[in-house]
């Protein structure tokens, strides 16, 4: 069973767990051309197999993802997964804006505050990422938020952090 996580931001965004309610929004962001181009799974996701997703993720105790708020109303989504409290590791990601939202640094925002649940709440050294290379957008987010470029293989590139070497 999913431990509960109390909403939680830097006074402009609130991360708080996803809810059934919230994935109609989050499939339409998701589904969009310009966004699913840049996930692994590019394909577009039926409303069935994403509920069928969201259900799975439920049982799972390593996987958090969050819708991001601001001003009260659904401004994108992100998520720390794969969790492994025994080495202190997680991957983050499933970063995407509302496509009305974009550009206001709400996602910037929402990384840091990722980091900072991972590193603080969750009590872990080292956070990765995979991120395709063509992505420059998110690349440049993910570096200002302090990740450094590891390794690149078959047009990823992975990204990592580990607070305890960044000042
Ligand atoms: C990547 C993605 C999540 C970034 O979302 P975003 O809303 O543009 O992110 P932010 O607003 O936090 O930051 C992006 C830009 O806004 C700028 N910005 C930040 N705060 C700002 C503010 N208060 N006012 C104006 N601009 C601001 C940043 O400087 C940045 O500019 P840059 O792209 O020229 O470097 C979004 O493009 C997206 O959903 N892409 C599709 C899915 C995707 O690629 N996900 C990542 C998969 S690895």
């Amino acid at each position: 069973m999913k431990q509960h996580v109390a909403p939680f931001g830097d006074g402009t965004v609130v991360l708080r767990l996803v809810e059934e309610r919230d994935l109609e929004t989050i499939l339409a962001w998701r589904n969009r051309d310009e966004a699913r181009v840049w996930f692994k799974n590019s394909a577009k996701i039926a409303f069935d197999a994403h509920l069928a997703w969201y259900r799975s993720y439920l049982q799972k105790e390593d996987d958090f993802f969050f819708l991001v708020e601001a001003d009260g109303e659904p401004v994108g989504q992100c998520g720390i997964y794969d969790i492994d409290k025994v080495s202190g590791r997680a991957e983050v990601g499933r970063f995407l804006v509302a496509p009305e939202m974009a550009g206001n640094g709400f996602i910037g925002r929402s990384c840091a505050e990722i980091i900072r649940f991972g590193t603080g709440f969750l009590n872990l050294s080292y956070l990765f990422l995979e991120v395709m290379e063509q992505n420059t957008k998110a690349i440049r987010l993910y570096a200002r938020q302090g990740f450094v470029e590891e390794s690149r293989s078959a047009g990823l590139i992975r990204m990592g952090l580990s607070p305890d070497t960044t000042s």
